[in-house]
């Protein structure tokens, strides 16, 4: 008996939830395992009613699970950034998932829009690191007339710049990207370990040429893990690049690591070339705590409610949970259905199908249990 917790959340991430949960279900039953589901209320909606984000009471109860299973979260009613930082990243960093797994893979009968190219050539995994870099929320914005962290913002305009903050800017804003050795390196080994078990290589990705103090340390630790993984080909990129080698040669790659904003802009990319972001799971890990498993996408607040959203990410994203609670057979064997699915033509209508979001789920669950 596995213990999950469940967080629908926002717009469409309910209904998709539903449809992860009933295929996880019909996977223990033929696999043998029980899951245990405790929904929390966590989103949008109790957010405009109380003002409360996420609890540290919750915090707390949910870092007695192993797992998490997330719709989506997000709202019109909502300013931007408030529901994402509030709950989603602060869940990242509370549970210290600091790797953020995304398999970029054209599975069978799905349709990508890079010409001549098929489900043997796109199948490589992104790890993407998920506590540091920009998303360490250091940054502030002020007008001439406020004084408030002055000093720092006149140091980096002054010095750098020539510039007098005091009479010269009307108005500015910074933002600081921080990586530790430690941080990189975690996330690497999760790469490389990975890797070895594919035999095959690892791509870092950085922009190294630019931005070089953080990402100097990125590849200095990169440079140290590898060599400790001789078995392991590896390679350097310029995100910049990357997005290129993304589209001409995707077949190349194997497992790419990246830090945490170039791994959240490639991503994006990569769920189009494994045919929309409906098809994109993602796992954020911490290998010794609480994980977290959801679709890649958002929660989509036009079609909610209206049974129309596609939930195959949310069920690989829980074939990736399934993978992770130690059943790699009845992930694959979800993994397996979703291409059954797609076989059969019951798909939603951003996949070209008539099926509504339910529908699919009871056939992806019909066939699991198969
Ligand atoms: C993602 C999302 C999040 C991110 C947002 C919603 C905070 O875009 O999971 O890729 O930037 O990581
Ligand atoms: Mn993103």
């Amino acid at each position: 008996m596995y213990r999950v917790a469940a967080i629908g959340g926002d717009g469409i991430g309910p209904e998709i939830l539903d449809e992860g949960k009933k295929v996880l279900d019909a996977a223990g039953e033929k696999y043998g395992f029980d899951i245990g589901w405790t929904d929390f209320d966590i989103g949008a909606e109790r957010y405009l009613e109380t003002g409360v984000l996420i609890t540290e009471e919750e915090l707390k109860e949910l870092s007695g699970y192993p797992a998490i299973y997330f719709g989506a979260i997000g709202d019109d009613r909502v300013k931007p950034g408030i529901l994402e930082k509030g709950i989603l990243l602060k869940m990242r960093f509370f549970f210290d998932e600091y790797v953020n797994l995304r398999p970029i893979r054209l599975l069978q009968g799905v349709q990508t829009p890079l010409a001549g190219k098929g489900p043997e050539d796109i199948d490589f995994v992104v790890v993407r690191e998920n506590t540091e870099d920009f998303y360490v929320g250091i940054g502030s914005r002020f007008r001439k007339t406020e004084k408030k962290e002055l000093e720092v913002v006149r140091d980096l305009y002054s010095v750098k710049f020539g510039l007098d903050v005091e009479s010269d800017a009307e108005e500015i804003a910074y933002q600081i990207g921080v990586l530790s050795r430690e941080g990189c390196r975690r996330v690497m080994e999760y790469a490389f370990d990975l890797a070895g078990r594919r035999q095959r290589r690892v791509t870092s990705v950085d922009k190294a040429n630019v931005l070089s103090d953080v990402y100097g340390l990125w590849r200095e630790v990169f440079s140290e893990v590898a060599g400790r993984h001789p078995g392991v080909a590896t390679e350097f990129t310029f995100v910049d690049a990357m997005t290129m080698w993304f589209v001409k040669n995707p077949e190349w790659f194997d497992v790419v690591v990246t830090p945490n904003m170039f791994g959240d802009i490639i991503t994006d990319l990569g769920a189009m070339i494994q045919g929309g972001l409906g098809l994109a799971p993602g796992g954020n890990i911490n290998p010794k705590g609480t994980s977290m498993f959801e679709p890649i996408h958002g929660s989509a607040p036009k079609y909610k409610g209206l049974g129309v959203a596609n939930p195959i990410a949310t069920i690989w994203a829980g074939a990736l949970l399934l993978d992770h609670l130690g059943e790699p057979e009845a992930a694959e064997g979800i993994v397996r259905a979703i291409e059954g699915t797609i076989r059969d033509g019951v798909v939603t209508r951003d996949l070209g199908g008539a099926a509504k979001t339910a529908d699919v789920g009871d056939h992806i669950a019909a066939l699991v249990r198969e």
